[in-house]
């Protein structure tokens, strides 16, 4: 080949090491045994020797070989392993949020491509049952009295999950008067309790909301510029709906403005959020609830759109966790019917009860739909707000620092 080529000049010294092509030799098959040469090789890695050889078929040691029982095991200890990875992504996260490091705001895309992650592994989760679901429920029941009293019930790592998310304990689904937590013992009962005492996620993002900029009252005051604005608002069509000529319309309408003007009095009543926190049907503080709806009216202003990612992942994960709930209370009916599960609940009946919203941790996030307005009605940002809002660098301000908080 005549010069010139500086890639094939490249290539030609990038490759001048390998071993000559034999003459009837396949190239594209060439290459080195790295291996030969020493240092760590795949299987030991990845301790393969301890994951491939732990598929222990309860049916084989009973004489009694059920084949679709290995699929069962790795199907689960798949699912566990996810559950560690994710837990794993779950501490990073709240670990950025603990130790402040949130203040500086570059740090938000890490918790933002984390939490992300979360949510695909969740995907992959949903999906997953479906491969199991190729068992049908006798291949099941011919292996199944040799796991009991073995149960997901008894997974750790998925209750962990739930706890570092913020799921409470007062709002569990009560499984035969018995507390979760009783199924575990020793240190997995001790790791249990430190999660429900930490900060959960929930918690970490409550205090990050608490502090969006624009809320303080000797500034934007966002919450009370959009309570005039609403109710501006809400009269100006009332007044318009006056003026209508009696008709059925004019009734409808008068009637849609004052269930509107009830609905719009509730949410800037800082009492009855308060009661509804404490019956658990709401999850944030007052103020944080005004930092998400702030974050959902300005989620285009440069600043606001990683806040906004990450309250849609959020959200992301509440929905796919229920999908989970779901995929596995259809699977469990398929597979048992209505018996009792191996762990002692009722089966089926205990576990469609926890498809529920009393176990969606950012439930809130999800209702303030129903608080959007026009598009007009939300207060224009002042300059100096809208200039803060352009600044990329942390600073003082209330929104990237943590002492600001209180
Ligand atoms: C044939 C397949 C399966 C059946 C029949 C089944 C059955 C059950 C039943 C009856 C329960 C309620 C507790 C009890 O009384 O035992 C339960 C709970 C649970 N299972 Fe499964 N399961 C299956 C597959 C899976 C898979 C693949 C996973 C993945 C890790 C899983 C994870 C869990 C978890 C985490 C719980 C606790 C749920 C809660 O309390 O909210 N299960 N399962």
């Amino acid at each position: 080949m005549s010069g010139g080529c500086p890639y094939f000049e490249k290539r030609h010294l990038l490759f001048k090491n390998k071993p000559p092509v034999e003459e009837d030799g396949d190239a594209s098959q060439d290459g080195v045994n790295k291996a030969s040469r020493g240092g760590i090789i795949y299987g030991d890695y990845l301790r393969l020797d301890k994951i491939v050889t732990a598929q222990v078929l309860q049916s084989e040691l009973k004489g009694n070989k059920i084949h679709d029982e290995h699929l069962f095991i790795v199907t689960h200890q798949a699912y566990e392993l996810w559950f560690k990875q994710i837990l794993y992504e779950l501490d990073s996260v709240r670990e950025i949020f603990t130790s402040g490091h949130v203040r500086d705001e570059r740090n938000m895309l890490k918790v933002n491509t984390r939490i992300h992650r979360i949510v695909m592994i969740f995907r992959l989760l949903v999906d997953q049952f479906s491969v199991l679901e190729t068992m049908t429920a006798l291949d099941f029941f011919d292996f199944r009295e040799y796991l009991a009293p073995a149960s997901g019930f008894q997974s750790l790592q998925f209750r962990l999950l739930e706890n570092k998310i913020g799921v409470p304990d007062n709002l569990r689904v009560p499984y035969n008067r018995r507390h979760y937590r009783d199924n575990f013992k020793g240190h997995d009962s001790e790791m249990l309790l430190t999660t429900e005492e930490e900060p959960t996620l929930l918690k970490l993002v409550e205090e990050w909301l608490e502090r969006t900029p624009g809320l303080e009252i000797d500034g934007f005051n966002f919450w009370e510029k959009l309570k005039i604005n609403i109710f501006d608002g809400l009269n100006r069509e009332k007044e318009k709906t006056e003026k209508m000529p009696d008709s059925e319309e004019k009734e409808e309408l008068t009637a849609e403005l004052a269930k509107q003007r009830e609905l719009f009095s509730s949410l800037f009543e800082e009492k009855r959020h308060d009661h509804l926190v404490s019956k658990g049907e709401r999850r944030l503080s007052y103020k944080a609830l005004q930092g998400a709806l702030m974050i959902f009216f300005y989620r285009e202003e440069p600043r606001f759109q990683v806040p906004f990612q990450l309250l849609t992942s959020l959200m992301d994960i509440d929905t796919l966790m229920t999908k989970w709930r779901y995929n596995h209370v259809c699977m469990v009916h398929r597979m048992i019917g209505s018996k009792a599960g191996t762990g002692g609940s009722s089966g089926y009946h205990y576990l469609r009860s926890t498809v529920s919203d009393r176990y969606k941790v950012f439930v809130d996030l999800f209702n303030l739909a129903t608080y959007l307005v026009p598009r007009h009605w939300v207060p224009k940002l002042d300059p100096s707000v809208h200039t803060f809002l352009y600044m990329a660098e942390c600073c003082d301000s209330s929104y990237c620092s943590s002492e600001d908080s209180d």
